[in-house]
């Protein structure tokens, strides 16, 4: 018999990202590039952008943003409009040629970097929707340590419901933790990232087993 084990050995980040968008993994059959329900059905869009609408039109000047894993935009196209400057950013090369030319405006920049280990565009705020949920703890773990430059970051993570052991680890790409009864915490262990404030925005119950999607805004120190 053969006792060799096969190990799971992660593809690049960049390929898996590529992969899930060729092969419609997050579904969307007509769209040329599709990020998921998430980024789609209104009960999940609309409660969000009207918070993040909120946060952005407090400032008596507008803010500048960066939307670290921007996908398909159907998000971020609703928010730039009432910052200064908004830079967009993703993985996947092709959806950023895309969306540069669908989505066009003086204060609209897209740009192709692995927010893991790229340097990152300076802003006063910046926005994470669902991405670090789809990240192994070493990737996010580099994204957090990168969080301390921005002033405000609104982060929203895919999370079981009831009590849970956040942050195991995961191979990065399709997947989120939530298989494994956890999610991700960027305050808890072992990322213990500090802030100054924190304030939950937002919380999407989904169907029974399905966890809920939780926005928070961190003012960081
Ligand atoms: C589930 S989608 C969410 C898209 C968008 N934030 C939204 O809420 O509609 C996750 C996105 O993160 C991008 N992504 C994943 N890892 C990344 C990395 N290391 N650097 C940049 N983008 C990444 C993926 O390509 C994908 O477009």
């Amino acid at each position: 018999m053969n006792q060799k084990k096969t190990l799971k050995k992660p593809w690049p980040t960049k390929k898996a990202m590529e992969q899930i968008y060729e092969q419609k993994l997050w579904g969307g059959n007509s769209d040329d590039f599709y990020s998921g329900s998430g980024s789609h059905y209104p009960e999940l869009v609309e409660p969000y952008i009207k918070v993040v609408q909120e946060f952005l039109t407090s400032f008596a000047e507008p803010i500048t943003v960066v939307d670290l894993g921007c996908g398909d935009f159907n998000i971020g196209k609703r928010l730039f409009i009432h910052t200064k400057n908004f830079v967009a950013v993703d993985i996947v090369e092709n959806l950023i040629a895309y969306n540069k030319e669908k989505f066009k405006a003086e204060n609209l920049e897209f740009r192709c970097l692995d927010i893991a280990k790229d340097r990152l565009p300076k802003a006063d705020c910046v926005i994470l929707r669902q991405v670090l949920q789809h990240l192994s703890n070493a990737e996010v773990q580099s994204v957090v340590n990168k969080l301390a430059d921005f002033k405000y970051i609104i982060l929203t993570e895919h999370l079981p419901k009831r009590n849970f052991i956040p942050n195991k680890d995961i191979i990065s790409g399709q997947g989120i933790r939530l298989k494994k009864q956890s999610g991700v915490d960027i305050l808890k262990f072992p990322f213990n990232f500090n802030v100054k404030y924190e304030k939950e925005l937002l919380s999407l119950p989904l169907e029974t087993n399905k966890g809920v999607i939780i926005t928070c805004l961190y003012e960081v120190f």
